[in-house]
């Protein structure tokens, strides 16, 4: 929350602020009559068209457009909000910032807040010189040394070394005359009851540097193999642990130049990836990231890329902090990491070369879960691949826009061999399954409430060889729905034995004599019934199998086949029972002959 600052305050900062020194910071001006100009700071240039007026502490850049006052200029730059600038051209300037009383703290709040900060940005100066300049930092070196972590590196990030006794950085606070209250609320001292002692000692120190350049804590990482490996510090007035990304300070120019982030976890990520040349990279710290965090990286760039590892922790990681991301309109992505290694690996491998070839091969965060889904299934089997959907479709139903789930469809399909069009049914969107409206009539009772096991099960029923023919007829249809338009005209329900073989038919006539079936087919499918599922598996297995025209018509004699003969027994049985009727006699004499046609006929196809 922004603390709000007195209007006097913003006053007096905005008229102690000299523009032309603000802005000379960032580019270099020359002097041209009353204004001065310069190559803009805000796009790339070659001939200057920035110009910035002393007198009415305004700039322009005729080139872009950018302009406004000494404020919304360190803001922009800066990324800060409007109370943080105002706040840092005040220290600049030296005018003292007042605040409104309320909630946000009072002035005193502030003035103490100061003092820790000032505190915690002595003690990065104090544990880096004890890093570089001391005897007891010589073991700290060498172990820089050996993970390739250069000098320069190390001092753009501030490094240092606690030295390693009880009491250190307690006695040189109190010489400069901090009390022990305020080392304990800078996280730097631990007090039980009469004895106090440094938090940190005789580790590797990273200064926790906010987005404003202010060390408002450390990470202290062991130089050996002491648990924790990294020792943080606590919570506390100045920080906040949700609002702070490792490395930001640094990374904000190449950030805003490239207009994208990496977010890594590691300190020690950060650093091996800017000694490669990759200055874009900011440290998540171990955790998915909070909105707090998202929050602050949108005012740089909407271009978030996750380079996570793809172990479980690295998917649920992204997933989270991806959603977080999508509520906050940004554009979040994944760099998938070779197996096993980190970011610093590939960085020290490879340099930043290898690095821009992996972000090249960037991936949306739900590539990245579709990926690791298909990779963990049997995609050999017709089986495997079939059991592959129901993972599939549920992680689909994630899709924010129909175009991703189009291009996930297209990679399902390429993976699972498959037309993208019976995978397409599959996909239902989210929130639709309730209402949308059931084809075909209801399925039996019996077959979703809770006496399911009265019928026997799907997987039962069509051990049968009538209900196989059934079922291969409709996967037939669905592989040659132009060749099937004619015989479906021709057939009813009766035709099908099996309740749900009936409802498929029924679904699939009023597909294929739709006028959009791939609509009416995603709207069968969609619903998560048993006929919605079925309608899944006939696509399926009319892609795996070989369902030719010739199958289409030898599977539809055999239905004929089978209709007829059910026909033919159940007038017999009648006629039997002593029911006579020289109609019905008339109709068997009849339905003999059909059959005598249909099997000549099938006898024909059979040898054909
Ligand atoms: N982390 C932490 N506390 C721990 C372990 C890890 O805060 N006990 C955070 C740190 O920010 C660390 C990050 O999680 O940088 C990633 O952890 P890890 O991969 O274990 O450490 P690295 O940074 O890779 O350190 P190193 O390369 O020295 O092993
Ligand atoms: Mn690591």
């Amino acid at each position: 929350m922004s603390p709000r600052i007195k209007d006097d305050s913003v006053e007096a900062v905005g008229v102690a602020a000299d523009i032309v020194d603000v802005v000379s910071g960032y580019t270099s001006l020359r002097k041209r009559g009353a204004t001065y100009s310069g190559l803009c700071p805000f796009h790339q240039e070659k001939t200057p068209s920035f110009s910035v007026s002393a007198d009415k502490g305004l700039y322009y850049c005729f080139g872009c457009g950018e302009g406004g006052n000494v404020f919304t200029f360190v803001q922009r730059l800066e990324n800060l909000s409007f109370a943080e600038a105002v706040e840092q051209l005040g220290e600049r300037f030296s005018v003292p910032v007042e605040y409104e009383e309320g909630k946000t703290g009072s002035d005193r709040d502030r003035s103490g807040e100061r003092r820790l900060l000032a505190l915690l940005d002595k003690t990065a100066e104090f544990y880096s010189r004890y890093l570089w300049e001391s005897k007891g930092g010589e073991t700290a070196r060498a172990y820089l040394e050996a993970r390739g972590l250069e000098r320069a590196v190390c001092e753009q990030f501030r490094v240092g070394l606690a030295p390693g006794g009880w009491r250190g950085l307690h006695g040189r606070a109190l010489k400069e005359g901090y009390t022990e209250a305020e080392m304990e609320a800078a996280g730097l001292l631990i007090r039980q009851s009469d004895k106090a002692y440094d938090r940190f000692r005789g580790r590797l120190m990273f200064p926790l540097v906010d987005h404003r350049g202010r060390v408002v804590g450390f990470g202290g990482r062991t130089l050996g193999d002491e648990n924790p490996k990294y020792l943080n510090s606590p919570e506390g007035p100045v920080y906040r642990k949700g609002h702070l990304l490792y490395g930001l300070f640094q990374a904000r120019r190449a950030i805003a130049d490239s207009d994208e982030v990496l977010i890594v976890e590691g300190y020690t990520d950060v650093l091996a990836l800017a000694q490669a040349g990759v200055g874009n990279a900011v440290a998540s710290m171990g955790t998915a990231l909070t909105d707090g965090q998202l929050g602050l990286l949108s005012r740089f760039t909407p271009n978030v890329h996750f380079m996570f590892d793809a172990d479980r922790a690295g998917i649920e990681a992204a997933q989270r902090s991806g959603e977080l991301a999508r509520s906050r309109s940004l554009r979040a992505m994944v760099v998938p990491l070779p197996p096993g290694e980190d970011p610093a690996d590939v960085a020290k491998k490879g340099g930043a070369e290898a690095v821009r070839r992996l972000t090249a091969g960037r991936i949306s965060i739900l590539r990245f879960e579709l990926l690791r889904a298909l990779e963990s299934s049997d995609t050999a089997s017709a089986a495997g691949r079939v059991q592959a959907f129901d993972v599939v479709r549920a992680i689909l139903a994630k899709a924010s826009s129909p175009k991703e789930r189009e291009e996930e469809v297209r990679l399902i399909a390429d993976r699972l061999r498959l037309s993208p069009e019976n995978v397409e049914i599959l996909v239902r969107e989210p929130g639709v399954t309730a209402a949308a409206p059931r084809r075909g009539g209801s399925l039996p009772q019996s077959t979703r409430g809770s006496d399911v096991r009265a019928v026997p099960s799907y997987r039962e029923r069509v051990r049968s060889p009538e209900a196989t023919v059934e079922r291969e007829f409709l996967i037939a249809v669905l592989s040659n729905p132009e060749e099937a338009r004619g015989l479906l005209g021709k057939l009813d329900s009766e035709h099908f034995v099996d309740p749900l073989h009936r409802e498929a038919f029924l679904g699939l006539r009023e597909v294929i004599l739709s006028a959009s079936p791939a609509q009416v087919l995603r709207d069968l499918a969609r619903d998560d019934s048993e006929l919605g599922r079925f309608f899944v598996r006939l696509a399926v297995e009319s892609d795996v199998g070989e369902y030719g025209r010739a199958m289409l018509h030898e599977r539809h004699l055999r239905l004929e086949e089978q209709h007829l003969a059910r026909a033919v027994q159940q007038l017999s049985a009648r006629l039997e029972s002593g029911e006579r009727d020289v109609e019905m006699e008339r109709r068997l004499v009849r339905l003999g002959q059909l059959q005598h046609e249909v099997r000549a006929m099938l006898a024909n196809v059979e040898e054909g």
